[in-house]
């Protein structure tokens, strides 16, 4: 596994092009947990894989917790090294960002709701590092974990707009016994917070359940998810949105999207379910094109 420093070390990246396996690229933040690793064990699938690690400044608001999110690259290298990962990039801020005030990718209208109406800059700055990484390593495919489902879609619509010649794929949600997405964030969680942020989860299997008994109506499932989130501190967004544009539905059919977004103490957390209902009923189904396909 070739450990990658900086863009001038992509040089030794491996050979892509004919007659080489496609080049996979899972990017990640670190601070890497099973859901990273069960991405990486299936970016495999598609061919030789490089995982990037860097936590990228510009998709930090003020306030959040750019500073203390947790940073171990040795500890993730020894959880990537056993996976047949050909290369890790990690870069330091100051290689990747050198530039104050640099150009950066506006979104496109994806990222108007749910976590872009509560993080202003949140997804400029990830697309800006997504571009990047996607030019730098020029993957033709690239994985993403399906919890961050508006962040699929936002990057695809980048791809799609600015014809980004990458393949992507998002896959799905690894988590906890008790339903809890695994995140590098919960690792903040207090053992009593811990134990309340099962209600995430929790929530969005009950509307999922109500929409397997017939509920059709977007605000009797925004109910069911608020009453089932009385146990988080604050509840910021719980909504039941149209893939792939995020527009709440006059009825909850077709191919949606079931996401929540909740404070548990002073740590954020989001979950959602991506479902397609139709008139023989309910089926968890991916976010991107394969799922389209499934209709
Ligand atoms: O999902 C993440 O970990 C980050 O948002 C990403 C895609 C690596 C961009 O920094």
């Amino acid at each position: 596994m070739e450990l990658l420093r900086s863009r001038r070390d992509l040089a030794r990246l491996p050979a892509r092009g004919a007659g080489q396996p496609a080049l996979v690229l899972v990017p990640t933040m670190g601070a890497l947990h099973a859901g990273h690793l069960s991405l990486v064990e299936q970016a495999r699938a598609w061919g030789t894989v490089v995982v990037s690690i860097f936590v990228n400044p510009l998709q930090f608001g003020p306030g959040e917790d750019y500073s203390h999110y947790p940073r171990d690259l040795d500890r993730d290298l020894a959880l990537l090294q056993p996976l047949d990962v050909a290369a890790v990039f990690a870069p330091d801020a100051a290689d990747m960002f050198p530039q104050q005030d640099a150009v950066t990718v506006s979104p496109g209208p994806a990222a108007k709701f749910l976590c872009g109406a509560s993080r202003p800059g949140h997804f400029q700055g990830v697309l800006t590092v997504v571009a990047k990484l996607l030019h730098l390593v020029q993957p033709q495919v690239a994985v993403f974990g399906r919890k961050d489902a508006q962040q699929c879609l936002v990057i695809a619509e980048m791809v799609r707009d600015l014809d980004f010649p990458v393949r992507l794929v998002d896959l799905p949600t690894v988590r906890e016994p008790d339903g809890l997405a695994m995140s590098s964030r919960n690792a903040y969680l207090s053992i009593e917070e811990r134990r309340r942020a099962g209600c995430l989860s929790e929530a969005l299997q009950q509307a999922r359940q109500a929409l397997a008994r017939g509920e059709r109506r977007p605000d009797r499932l925004r109910e069911i998810l608020r009453s089932r989130l009385a146990a988080a501190d604050q509840v910021e967004y719980a909504e039941v949105c149209r893939v792939p544009d995020l527009q709440v539905p006059h009825e909850a059919t077709g191919h949606l999207l079931l996401a929540a977004a909740v404070r548990i103490g002073r740590t954020r957390l989001i979950d959602n379910l991506v479902v397609r209902v139709s008139a023989t009923g309910i089926r968890d189904v991916p976010l991107l094109a394969a799922g389209d396909s499934e209709s």
